[in-house]
């Protein structure tokens, strides 16, 4: 989720763009760049890090005069954190500068077409591609040029675009990431996100997918990618700073659920391939994946939930044995590491001081490690033997939500091409799970609508002191899940468990109105979770179930029942954390606390 910004007026360019990227710093970076059209060429300058580096190698802006340019903060997503990634990006004639926020997804054949053409290639970023695509069709008129891109150009994107030809120009076009247009008089800006343009103008338009718009001092005009104008209104926005970063959302943690949708798109779609998920960034060859014997999981808090869930999945579908671990307890147990073993360590942060310590144990005993991180360049990734990166962007709220769904998805696709390599499944079957992973954006984002009862329902567990959540099998595993993100943010007492195993002590505990969530989804071991929650209703329990739809009878044994649509069996934690997800926060906040920053916790967990 890369910051940015754009403007062309009467003042310099430079330190507006600086303080426009700098009001977009909570969408996480790792290096920065600006171009700006001094009145002869485009001059660009761009370092790793922090903003704060760029404002120092450019003097704060004032070492690139000129009124019209564009700004870049990197998330990177293709290709490490480093000066040679950063945006924006040119091409060999320094005549077209380009900056992205999004994911091109057939990057790696539009490139292969380009290197055939003599194209050279001065970075690994999936952006560069457009600077020298847009070099091939340009003929003199760019709004012409950059239709052709991106008719054939897959995937999402905001882009600014600088064009020498047409000095006193900004263009910028969008598909699926944000980008907004400001005006203030005979000043124009482009910004992926209202923050940057709040301190200028409220006056904006928010372009729509597939939309060109080019700025001058003078106007604005808008086309479709098949270069009809479009007439568009502008709105005036009334959010202060502080809400404008969140999006409108109260919080980064609701902000963050409702991008569940597009993260798992990001996450998935780039390796959808025929018959194929493409894992090939891993550098696992399909006879290394032939030769895997055991797998081991090792990961902390929710990461480690999702290592759960990633157990089911793989030994379920690439019958492959696998162990999860907690990676406090990892490095203690004195861990049997095998020839033609993986260790996969599953960290958001991939700064995590456990995970890297259980890391560095299982690599000094021989194991090949695979990292599934969010954070590019992070320590866990640069000391993995390969990584598998999460397209979640930067997420802010302490309790994980969309990276955690994210990395479920790793290990959906992780286990589909396992099985399918090793032969563990058919054709037909790989297609289904396929289908069901493109499935999975539209029906999180679907389930998102359920907000509203879910508020409702939270509200009515506010004083609650203790509360239980149980399933079985995958439901088991998010429940886990739901009772981290419970207690993490409501300060609740609340602990999971599988719900065979309550009868072997704790359902001593359950008493008259001792709130349980049962999860139960499984349709497999549906009659077994039904009896007990049977038995806690029993011994007096309120139970709040979640379940799919079939399973209306439920209704007549839990005290609130909600319906999560279908899917695959295997992929259905991916659609039932969303309540609880959801449950979690509006607890927190019908408590009166800061949801963003629970007490005693961080982000990310730098000491053991
Ligand atoms: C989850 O909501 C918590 N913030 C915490 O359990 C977190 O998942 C854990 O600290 C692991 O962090 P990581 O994924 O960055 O390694």
């Amino acid at each position: 989720m890369c910051g940015i910004a754009g403007y062309i007026g009467k003042n310099q360019a430079a330190p507006i763009i600086l303080d426009g990227l700098s009001r977009l710093e909570y969408r996480g970076y790792d290096s920065a760049g600006i171009a700006v059209f001094d009145g002869e060429r485009i001059r660009m300058a761009k370092a790793a890090g922090r903003l704060s580096v760029l404002k120092e190698l450019t003097d704060n802006g004032r070492a690139l005069p000129g009124c019209c340019g564009i700004g870049h903060t990197r998330w990177a997503t293709h290709g490490r954190p480093c000066d040679e990634n950063a945006h924006p990006h040119m091409n060999r004639e320094n005549t077209i500068a380009v900056v992205h926020n999004g994911i091109i997804e057939n990057y790696r054949k539009l490139r292969e077409k380009l290197e055939r053409k003599g194209y050279v290639f001065s970075s690994e970023t999936d952006t560069e591609v457009l600077a020298h695509m847009l070099t091939e069709y340009y003929r003199g008129d760019p709004v012409e040029a950059i239709e052709k891109v991106l008719h054939r150009v897959e995937g999402s994107y905001a882009l600014g675009i600088l064009f020498l030809d047409h000095p006193h120009h900004i263009y910028a076009a969008r598909r699926d990431s944000p980008l907004v247009v400001g005006v203030s008089g005979e000043e124009k800006f482009i910004a992926s996100d209202v923050p940057a343009l709040l301190e200028h103008t409220r006056t904006v338009y928010y372009m729509e997918n597939e939309e060109i718009a080019t700025l001058s001092a003078g106007n604005i005009r808008f086309y479709s990618l098949d270069g009809e104008l479009l007439s568009k209104k502008p709105v005036t926005v009334e959010w202060d700073i502080s809400a404008a970063q969140k999006g409108g959302y109260a919080h980064f943690m609701l902000k963050e659920i409702h991008e569940q949708p597009s993260a798992l798109r990001d996450t998935i779609f780039p390796r959808l391939k025929d018959r194929r998920i493409d894992l090939d960034d891993l550098g696992l060859s399909e006879e290394k994946i032939r030769r895997l014997r055991r797998i081991s999981i090792v990961a902390c808090g929710s990461a480690y939930h999702a290592a759960v869930v990633g157990k089911y999945v793989l030994e379920a579908l690439a019958r492959i044995p696998v162990e999860t671990d907690l990676a406090s307890e990892y490095r203690y147990r004195c861990p049997i590491c095998e020839p033609d073993s993986l260790v996969i360590i599953v960290s958001q942060s991939g700064e995590t001081a456990d995970s890297l310590a259980a890391l560095r144990d299982a690599k000094a005993r021989g194991s090949r490690i695979l990292a599934i991180v969010n954070v590019v360049g992070s320590s866990i990734a640069r000391e993995a033997d390969c990584v598998f990166y999460t397209g979640a962007g930067p997420e802010i709220s302490v309790a994980t939500t969309k990276a955690y769904s994210c990395q479920l998805a790793a290990f959906y696709m992780l286990a589909a091409e396992f099985a399918r390599v090793r032969g563990a499944i058919g054709a037909d079957r790989f297609c289904g799970l396929l289908a069901a992973l493109k499935r999975l954006p539209a029906q999180v984002r679907e389930l998102l609508g359920c907000q509203e009862k879910i508020q409702f329902l939270a509200n009515r567990y506010l004083a609650a002191d203790h509360i239980f959540f149980m399933g079985r099998g995958i439901d088991y595993a998010i429940s886990l899940e739901g009772s981290l993100k419970l207690k993490e943010i409501s300060y609740i007492h609340s602990e999971a468990y599988a719900a065979g195993e309550l009868k072997h002590g704790t359902i001593s505990l359950i008493e008259e109105q001792t709130p349980v969530v049962a999860v139960a989804t499984s349709d497999r071991l549906y009659p077994k979770t039904l009896s007990n929650i049977v038995e806690v209703k029993t011994r007096g329990a309120m139970v709040l179930a979640l379940t799919t739809p079939g399973h209306e009878d439920l209704a007549r044994t839990a005290d609130y029942v909600l319906f999560v649509p279908e899917t695959e069996p295997l992929f259905m934690g991916s659609l039932s954390i969303i309540p609880l997800q959801l449950f979690a926060y509006y607890v927190s906040l019908g408590r009166g606390l800061d949801v963003d920053k629970p007490r005693n916790l961080a982000k990310s967990v730098t000491v053991e």
